[in-house]
């Protein structure tokens, strides 16, 4: 979801400035843009955990560090893009990792362990919970898989010269989602043991990088609006 609104960001860039928030400055010519309201992109360490923060700046927006491995999200305007959230950096390949707290999505939106490894280049997620947009829809099947006692759709895609923590590169996004979600609107809290999806993924030809980068537990937004408050550990 974060490559479709940065795709449709970089063909805003090309075909003019017609297409881009009113107050937006298009800063780096790859559709990074600045200066618009709410909570400006960052990533960095807090309470302990790492953190990152990613807006396309088209909606109103603020991502709020809490304490220990809390965060808190709230996104309005169905419009753009925005993903963040508190976990490691480096990521493994083997971490269960915990969250709770409050998930209300209204429209399109991920909760989901969030991640990317290099060598090669990988963008991962394990969807817990989602809005009104199955992720599925848009990736090839590649089997499923019990983890955690929940049953998870594995879905593989190809990202071709595609906007990616390398700049534009051409890449495999895997998916992990869980069949069925978690309810989302209210309270929510889960367990993933990361390795059960690594080894169910390699089982089906899909092997993560060697070197990883951050590995959170993200909320992502897509043309729509919600809150969530997630403690990760
Ligand atoms: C643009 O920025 C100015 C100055 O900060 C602000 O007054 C105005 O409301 C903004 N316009 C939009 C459309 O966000
Ligand atoms: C996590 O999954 C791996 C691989 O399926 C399994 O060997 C391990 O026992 C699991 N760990 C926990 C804590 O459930
Ligand atoms: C994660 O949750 C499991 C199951 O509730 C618990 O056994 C474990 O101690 C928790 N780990 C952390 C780091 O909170």
């Amino acid at each position: 979801m974060v490559s479709f609104s940065r795709i449709a960001l970089a063909a805003a860039a090309i075909t003019g400035a017609a297409a881009l928030p009113t107050n937006a400055t298009d800063t780096e010519g790859l559709g990074l843009l600045v200066g618009r309201a709410g909570t400006p992109s960052s990533e960095g360490n807090h309470g302990g955990y790492f953190y990152s923060w990613w807006t396309d700046n088209a909606a109103q927006a603020t991502y709020t560090n809490l304490n220990g491995g809390q965060y808190s999200l709230s996104w309005s305007g169905n419009n753009g893009n925005l993903v963040g959230g508190k976990g490691w950096n480096p990521g493994t390949a083997s971490r269960n990792i915990n969250y709770s707290g409050t998930y209300q999505p209204n429209g399109n939106s991920y909760l989901a362990i969030y991640g990317w490894t290099r060598n090669p280049l990988i963008e991962y997620y394990v969807v817990e919970s989602y809005g009104s947009y199955n992720p599925s829809s848009a990736a090839q099947k590649k089997g499923t898989v019990n983890c955690n006692g929940a049953n998870y759709d594995i879905l593989e895609t190809t990202r071709t010269n595609q906007p990616s923590i390398d700049g534009t590169k051409t890449f495999q996004q895997f998916w992990s989602v869980r069949n069925p979600k978690k309810q989302p609107g209210g309270q929510i809290s889960g367990s993933v043991n990361f390795s059960c999806h690594v080894t169910a993924w390699r089982n089906v030809g899909m092997n993560l990088g060697s070197s990883h980068y951050y590995q959170i537990v993200a909320t992502e937004g897509y043309k729509s609006s919600g809150s969530a408050t997630i403690t990760v550990s």
